[in-house]
């Protein structure tokens, strides 16, 4: 078998006393998409920050490309520049255009010159299909363009891996689906990614694999047709109750808020 390009090996992480990660392992192939699932508090962004070494696990190994990240002698710059991360908040600077947010991380961390930056910044506007918007202020920008230019900043450096959490969630309904778009043709190409996420319908159509967590550990994963279409598990089904029918949801909320005084 290839090496993985992820392997995450007896992680745990806490913080203080609070023991969010339990010994997760995960391996992750090339060209793989694999979205995240599970609900909230359950350590799915600790996770994928675990991975990146945004945060430092208290016990286990990670593996990027077959580098073990979590030796501390490694050079956590390079790890960093394989690993292209899309958070829900863009984090564009806003004093800066399109062309100059792609530019800048190329030219600080990659030492490319201006000519080839812009360059590599034009092939991912178009990619993202935000090729007229080069000269544009974030501010100018929906918020879903505003994610397609924080996943070409990504694409621009080159990852061999992109992490997303979250990514559309803090976007209006009509503009998710240009977001996932672009997802799915990166998936198309054969990206390896690793996808958290609540979008059930792109999870069932673009993941491979389909990963649920709670309380800090997996509870189940496989095709996304068997952990969402047919659950093993109790704790699975009652989160895809919630997600995909928020009506009953509220109901159970509502149930349960009453539970005392009953
Ligand atoms: N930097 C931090 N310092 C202290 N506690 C943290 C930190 N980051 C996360 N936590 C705690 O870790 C737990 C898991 O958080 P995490 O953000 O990984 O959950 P999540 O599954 O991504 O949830 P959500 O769906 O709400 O984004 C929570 O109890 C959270 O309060
Ligand atoms: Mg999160």
């Amino acid at each position: 078998m290839t090496t993985p390009e992820i392997r995450v090996q007896g992680l745990h992480k806490s913080f203080g006393d609070n023991h969010v990660l339990r010994g997760i392992d995960l391996e992750i192939a090339q060209g793989e998409v694999v979205c995240v699932i599970g609900p909230s508090g359950s350590g799915k962004s600790t996770l994928l920050r675990c991975v990146n070494l945004l945060e430092e696990p208290t016990e286990g190994q990670v593996f990027v490309g077959g580098t073990e990240v979590t030796d501390p002698d490694v050079d956590i710059d390079a790890v960093r520049r394989r690993i292209g991360m899309v958070f829900q908040q863009f984090n564009l600077f806003p004093h800066l255009s399109v062309t100059e947010n792609l530019t800048l991380p190329q030219r600080r961390v990659l030492r490319r010159d201006k000519a080839a930056a812009e360059r590599v910044a034009a092939e991912n506007l178009a990619r993202v299909g935000l090729a007229e918007k080069a000269g544009a202020y974030p501010s100018a920008l929906s918020g879903g363009q505003q994610q397609r230019v924080a996943i070409a900043r990504a694409l621009a450096m080159g990852p061999e891996v992109m992490l997303f959490d979250e990514p559309t969630s803090a976007l209006d309904p009509e503009l998710v689906g240009d977001v996932l778009a672009v997802m799915r043709s990166l998936a198309r190409e054969g990206m390896t990614m690793m996808v958290v996420t609540h979008e059930m319908s792109f999870a069932r159509e673009v993941a491979d694999r389909v990963v649920f967590m709670d309380g800090g550990v997996i509870v189940e994963q496989g095709r996304p047709e068997q952990v969402i279409g047919a659950p093993r598990h109790e704790r699975t089904r009652h989160f895809l109750s919630r997600i995909l029918d928020p009506a009953m949801a509220e109901v159970e909320e509502g149930v349960a808020d009453q539970g005392g005084t009953g």
